[in-house]
């Protein structure tokens, strides 16, 4: 045998400060009675990485204390979450009832992906209470409602439709992934469970691709099962990169959702902007929902308008080289997206007029860079 497998470095009295990182995809075990405890959960143990590995325990067990769950399980992405979810808590026949504002692959999930196995979804405006309980009163199984909306970042009122859900005999999933847990935990205000992209802020270096679903529930068992099942798991290394970069979920979002509400009123005083979205602003029309919801900061999301449409957001990237048009969220400095040709590209005209996804809507993931920089940067774009 290979003495260094053997034997582990010896560090004498000191210990590693930052958490060891395990690629290993199999584990060797003594015996078939080894394999058997853990199995059996008699005894902690990995033997595959697809069922469960120490980077992923690591960072679920961390992710999960801060969401107040009682169970969390890391996935390979996002989307990955989401698909656990569904795949594990709805059967064939029974119907979701989702936000008809959501991530644009998150929408296709549901009215592509879904019908085709057997799931119906209905689409409702959360934002009307009266038309989420019109919507369960046909039995639905899951509400699936984003705390913030991806781009236009209307708020889900999170209790009171974790109260009309569970009236009609429904669980609500939340995907919390603009939000984050720093500003809302939603299994604190009724959630049954939280997905989130842990490939955006709470990585928040743009350098892993990562999911969360946690809960308080007794579905962990199923759910575990499925992301194994279906290949949603994690990579080690991934894993390892996102725990370093919970230690500065806090302050990042702290700074980055200062840096967007001064950028907000800012970009609203500009003549070559003819609109802001951001919920801190009074004129957003869930304002006061979001201050009720939110606590520390509006988030670090904010979208604008430009008048000349896909024209004037070219020249605005052209003469902006300091703020990447780079089509996702949550890196340490700011970055731009085009929602109409990236995130919700796949989504039909007609949805995206409804929606307001215009041609010269820019949506920016704020930073934590000094506002003046990204100031003098937004600025040059809007000559
Ligand atoms: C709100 C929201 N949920 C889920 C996802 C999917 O996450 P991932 O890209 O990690 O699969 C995204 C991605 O942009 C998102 O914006």
């Amino acid at each position: 045998m290979d003495e260094r497998q053997s034997s582990p470095a010896s560090f004498g009295p000191s210990t590693p400060l930052t958490p060891p990182l395990y690629p290993s995809a199999v584990y060797a075990l003594p015996d078939l009675d080894a394999l058997d405890c853990i199995l059996d959960a008699k005894e902690a143990g990995f033997i595959y990485a697809r069922d469960a590995h120490p980077n992923a325990q690591r960072l679920a067990a961390r992710l999960a204390e801060l969401e107040g769950a009682r169970w969390a399980l890391v996935t390979s992405s996002g989307m990955a979450a989401i698909s656990t979810l569904v795949l594990a808590s709805v059967q064939h026949g029974q119907r979701i009832a989702a936000s008809h504002r959501l991530y644009g692959r998150t929408t296709q999930l549901f009215q592509q992906e879904l019908p085709r196995l057997g799931v119906p979804v209905a689409f409702v405006d959360i934002s009307d209470l009266n038309e989420v309980k019109a919507a369960l009163q046909t039995p639905v199984r899951l509400l699936f409602v984003e705390t913030m909306s991806n781009p236009l970042l209307r708020i889900a009122d999170l209790s009171a439709l974790a109260q009309l859900a569970h009236d009609a005999n429904c669980l609500l999933a939340v995907d919390n992934t603009f939000a984050t847990p720093v500003l809302v935990r939603p299994l604190e205000l009724g959630a049954d469970f939280v997905i989130e992209s842990v490939t955006k802020m709470i990585g928040g270096h743009s350098d892993v691709t990562l999911g969360l679903v946690c809960g308080n529930n007794d579905m962990q068992a199923e759910l575990s099962q499925v992301r194994s099942i279906w290949g949603f798991s994690s990579s080690p290394f991934d894993c390892w990169l996102a725990e370093r970069g919970l230690d500065t979920l806090p302050v990042r979002m702290k700074t980055a959702c200062a840096n967007a509400a001064a950028l907000a009123d800012w970009l609203s005083q500009q003549p070559a902007v003819t609109r802001v979205i951001y919920p801190g602003r009074a004129d957003h029309p869930d304002h006061e929902l979001a201050g009720h919801l939110l606590h520390g900061g509006f988030g670090n999301m904010l979208c604008f308008d430009l008048a000349g449409g896909r024209e004037a957001v070219n020249r605005f990237m052209h003469q902006t080289p300091g703020i990447p048009f780079s089509p996702s969220l949550g890196h340490t400095t700011t970055t731009c997206s085009h929602p109409a040709t990236t995130s919700h590209r796949y989504v039909s005209l007609a949805e995206k007029e409804r929606q307001g996804i215009t041609d010269g809507l820019v949506r920016l993931s704020v930073g934590v860079e000094d506002l003046s920089l990204i100031q003098g940067e937004l600025a040059k774009g809007l000559e």
